[in-house]
């Protein structure tokens, strides 16, 4: 794959680096994105449809055997080039932060320490009546011990707020940053889907690597249509093939 010149360049003289990834870059781990039909049990359902308060309230046990194949899911699959890549990334760059809207924990598996989780993370829990701050939760049968609720999966629910600090740390980042990847996104859900605009707003070059053509697309410095575990390794093998990042 041929990348241009300039950016190279660019990307040689970057001192700091966001990367915004969605379920794009878990794909070709084998985990569905959101806007992909849903597989085996769940194909007749819409995560809009699953991951809210309301269809919690409706029925807890469902939904929570929702989260449980997709738990399990994760927990099965590896984490890909895609995400390695950002690893590396994260070593050379003198500054950068790995902003995720996945909720599947496979970046902190690769290897990823720099990381902001937009969305929260399935494999924590809250406790779903009273938020109860200990960790006192029976995680197996799916209660909070300290009152008995129904745990809910310690991610962001459609129609809920973004954790504050983490969406804080985010955009300072961006706005602070000379290069910002859009990665495996779709770029349609907001706020995550701002964050480039901000970062092209304060002067960085905005670079997007997704299978097909989003809302960003046109509207990206450079856009890279095709695989993430393919297209990563590739830009940033021929970048540092060159130079050296010193932290
Ligand atoms: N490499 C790169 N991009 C890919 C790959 C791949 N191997 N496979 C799929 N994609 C792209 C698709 O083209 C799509 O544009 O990844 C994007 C995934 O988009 P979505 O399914 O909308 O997922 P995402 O953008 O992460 O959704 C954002 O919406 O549903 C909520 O909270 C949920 O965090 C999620 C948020």
């Amino acid at each position: 794959m041929n990348f241009p010149a300039p950016l190279l360049e660019q990307l040689r003289d970057a001192r700091r680096m966001v990367a915004l990834t969605g379920a794009g870059i878990s794909a070709e781990s084998g985990l569905a994105t959101f806007r992909d039909a849903q597989t085996g049990l769940w194909t007749k359902f819409k995560p809009e449809e699953l991951a809210t308060a309301e269809a919690f309230q409706r029925d807890p046990k469902f939904v929570q055997d929702w989260y449980a194949w997709r738990r399990q899911n994760a927990a099965d699959a590896k984490p890909n080039a895609g995400h390695l890549a950002l690893v590396e990334v994260e070593k050379r760059a003198p500054e950068f932060l790995l902003v995720t809207q996945n909720v599947d924990g496979l970046h902190e598996r690769a290897g990823s320490k720099r990381i902001v989780e937009l969305h929260g993370n399935i494999h924590r829990f809250r406790c779903f009546e009273n938020d109860c701050s200990t960790d006192n939760f029976d995680a197996e049968n799916g209660r909070c011990r300290s009152c008995g609720g129904y745990l809910r999966p310690a991610v962001v629910w459609f129609g809920e707020m973004l954790p504050t600090a983490a969406l804080e740390t985010a955009i300072d980042a961006a706005e602070r940053c000379d290069a910002f990847f859009s990665i495996g996104t779709s770029s349609i859900i907001y706020p995550a889907a701002d964050l480039w605009r901000r970062a092209k707003n304060s002067g960085a070059i905005i670079i997007e690597i997704n299978k097909d053509p989003t809302p960003l697309t046109p509207l990206a410095d450079y856009s890279f249509l095709g695989k993430a575990g393919e297209i990563l390794p590739a830009l940033f093998e021929i970048v540092w093939s060159k130079k050296q990042f010193t932290k």
